[in-house]
């Protein structure tokens, strides 16, 4: 560890101060180095379109190559987002990138690719943790709910700044649907809802959600929260409901943020 990529924390134990974030979408795998003093971005991002087919190999040459376009030292920890559910670090199933990536183990794969310590984690949790972290539900105690309006529903459980991840809300099933089909950014595109219209449908969501876990707050992101003035006045829940601040750069923030703490603890193990 370096001068340049090594500080101190609050408990004392040195740990980088920089790592690279990832976020693989279906259509773009964007990434930048993220620094983790602040949360900000600490060069502009990059983005490559995704490789069609979106196979694992062809994937991970692209994360591989988008890395090495920053001149990064190896010990800076690589956190990588996925649209899909991972547990520690396996894909449990996809459905938005080829269909090949079920079972794999992400973080092996991508430390063949690129030498570094990896995390692998889902979208909405990684933009959850930037969000708790630095953004919108910073220091906030209890259970905050941050959901991803997108082409799907994502969603992310943090309980007193603790991660419980791979929630999937966005596929309850409500009124006989998969929820996301219904209330999602896409959704309104495909069905052209007026904001009243997506606004009816969000509340039916996020009341079904409040239901059942009682946050104390709820952050809404995904690319659709930067016009949130036309949809979240409309909602009417018991929580706070606030628009997410880091918006674009969410996934990627929130994986370097949890490859960071990972590098760490797996530091402090040793
Ligand atoms: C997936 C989630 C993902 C969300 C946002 C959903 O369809 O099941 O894993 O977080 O889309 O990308």
């Amino acid at each position: 560890m370096n001068a340049h990529t090594s500080s101190h924390h609050d408990d004392g134990s040195a740990g980088p101060a920089l790592a690279f974030g990832v976020d693989v979408g279906g259509s773009g795998v964007k990434g930048a180095p993220v620094d983790l003093a602040t949360g900000e971005l600490a060069q502009d991002r990059h983005r490559i379109p995704t490789p069609q087919p979106s196979t694992p190999q062809a994937v991970a040459e692209v994360i591989g190559r988008l890395v090495d376009e920053y001149d990064l030292p190896t010990d800076v920890p690589l956190g990588v987002a996925f649209p899909a559910p991972l547990q520690r670090g396996v894909v449990r199933s996809m459905a938005n990138l080829d269909q090949s990536w079920t079972g794999v183990d992400v973080p092996a794969l991508l430390g063949r690719e690129t030498g570094r310590h990896v995390v692998a984690v889902n979208d909405a949790d990684a933009a959850g943790v930037a969000e708790v972290r630095y953004g919108a539900a910073r220091d906030t105690d209890g259970v905050v709910l941050v959901a991803t309006l997108g082409t799907g529903i994502g969603s992310a459980l943090i309980v007193d700044g603790i991660l419980l991840p791979n929630s999937e809300l966005g596929h309850l099933e409500i009124d006989g649907y998969d929820a996301e089909t219904r209330a999602s950014e896409a959704a309104r595109d495909r069905e052209d809802l007026s904001w009243e219209q997506w606004a009816e449908r969000l509340q039916r969501y996020f009341g079904v959600v409040e239901d059942l876990l009682s946050p104390d707050l709820v952050v809404v992101g995904g690319g659709v929260s930067k016009k949130h003035e036309k949809f979240l006045p409309l909602l009417h829940l018991r929580a706070p409901v606030v628009p997410a601040r880091l918006r674009n750069a969410a996934g990627i923030v929130g994986a370097a943020a949890l490859a960071a703490e990972d590098a760490r603890r797996a530091a402090a193990a040793r």
